[in-house]
């Protein structure tokens, strides 16, 4: 009696086990794919403040080219918030530019992300309105909030 109560017990505890490390399995394999997403996602939005800012030099720019521009740029601040899960950091073995101290100093760096986010609105509106002086001040002080923070937190490159 007591026996044949165990069993099921037994077996749920076992799946239990078994379902868990199917669960740790991909978790394990995680930090590379999210740094992954993390370069990429700069590297798309390093190829849009480019785009910006040849289009800008255009003699007469194209409206279309800074707006589709602008899009890119507007994603990657809203994605941005979601590319420093914890464990995502720098560890032996894994190559990334991101310092440790993202992790350590969330606010600061919260903080470098939200003047990026307000900075990208601001392109926005000024592509809105189409003035051409506007937009290329708003592309300056955008590029102002790409620098503040790779100074603080993204290790020099050699
Ligand atoms: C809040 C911080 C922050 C802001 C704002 C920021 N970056 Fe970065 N950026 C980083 C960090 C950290 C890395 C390194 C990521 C890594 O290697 O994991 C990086 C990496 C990059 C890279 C290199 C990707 C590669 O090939 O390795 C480019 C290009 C880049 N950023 C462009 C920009 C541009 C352009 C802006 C502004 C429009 C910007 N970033 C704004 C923190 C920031």
């Amino acid at each position: 009696m007591t026996i044949d109560r165990l069993k099921p017990a037994k077996l749920r505890a076992l799946a239990v086990i078994v379902f868990a490390g199917i669960a740790a399995a991909p978790l394990l394999a995680a930090p590379a794919d999210q740094i992954r997403t993390r370069i990429d996602g700069y590297r798309d939005l390093g190829a849009a403040f480019k785009t910006l800012n040849d289009g800008l030099r255009a003699p007469s720019p194209q409206p279309a080219v800074l707006r589709a521009a602008t899009q890119r740029i507007r994603a990657a601040a809203s994605h941005q918030y979601g590319w420093y899960p914890a464990g995502s950091g720098p560890r032996p073995g894994v190559k990334t530019a991101a310092k440790p101290e993202i992790w350590t100093q969330g606010p600061r760096f919260r903080q470098l992300q939200d003047g990026f986010a307000a900075q990208a609105g601001a392109l926005e509106r000024a592509v809105g309105g189409g003035n051409v002086a506007a937009i290329r001040t708003a592309a300056r002080s955008l590029g102002g909030s790409c620098k503040a923070c790779h100074d603080q937190f993204r290790v020099e490159k050699n």
